[in-house]
């Protein structure tokens, strides 16, 4: 059942359950899941990643990170990327294009994983993208340190989720589904590469969350949308047989 819907700019998104609201989508170019990994993160105590935590507002608690994550409802589309694959690895088929995220990014080994890694149907070898995110220490746009402000307990990076929509190898206005949206970092990285984007959460404040970063986003690409281009005069400078 759909709970609540937004249209904002190319970006389409559901308040609800992403397995209900599946059949009323329309056409799907790829999936680009982040779910809940089955790992209980909120209960999981005395990593300096629950210390930092307790600055916060919110918890760890994600819906339906208490129980084992099933990606069967997802293996069948064309083009998948599922974060968090090696929690579930006994469930998902054999693949070589694995995308590995490197958030140690050289720097020392702690109590959080090194890496991150999704598990995907795509063509080719195994791929590598580092950029520092442990704890409160945050390198690139989303950088920013910014404590309580943090956005979501499990948020992503944009840089690091516009690399890996760039491994699917989408024409320009592709539709990208993100059933586990979050606060829809992967709809920011979507809307600024052109492609259209459907996200759906199951909790209504990361869907109000989700709604609130996206306008800000496509209010700020209207700031710098350059004028249209004049139309193309075909024909001017042909030459003349
Ligand atoms: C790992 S988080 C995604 C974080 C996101 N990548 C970000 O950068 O903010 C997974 C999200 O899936 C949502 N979720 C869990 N079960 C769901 C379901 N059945 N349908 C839709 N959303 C669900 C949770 O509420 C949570 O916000």
């Amino acid at each position: 059942m759909i709970l609540a819907k937004a249209d904002i700019g190319n970006a389409t998104l559901y308040h609800g359950d992403c397995l209900k609201i599946l059949p009323t989508l329309g056409h799907i170019d790829a999936v680009i899941a982040d779910p809940p990994y089955g790992i209980n993160l909120g209960k999981i105590s005395g990593t300096g990643r629950n210390r930092w935590n307790e600055g916060t507002n919110y918890g760890f608690d994600i819906v339906g990170d208490d129980r084992d994550f099933d990606p069967a409802p997802w293996l069948a589309f064309e083009k998948v990327v599922l974060f968090g694959g090696n929690h579930f690895g006994s469930r998902l088929p054999d693949a070589s294009c694995w995308l590995v995220w490197d958030k140690r990014d050289g720097g020392t080994s702690d109590s959080c994983a090194d890496c991150e890694m999704a598990w995907t149907n795509l063509k080719g070898p195994a791929r590598l993208f580092s950029q520092k995110w442990r704890g409160m220490v945050r390198s690139g746009e989303e950088n920013v340190s910014r404590g309580a402000i943090r956005l979501h307990p499990a948020q992503k990076p944009v840089a690091m989720l516009a690399w890996a929509i760039e491994q699917c190898k989408l024409p320009r206005g592709a539709v990208i589904f993100d059933p586990y949206m979050g606060s829809a970092s992967l709809g920011i990285a979507a809307l600024r590469g052109g492609y259209r984007y459907i996200g759906i959460d199951i909790e209504r404040r990361w869907f109000d969350v989700a709604c609130t970063r996206l306008k800000q986003e496509v209010a700020q690409g209207q700031l710098f949308t350059p004028e249209p281009a004049a139309p193309e005069q075909v024909g001017l400078f042909q030459e003349v047989a």
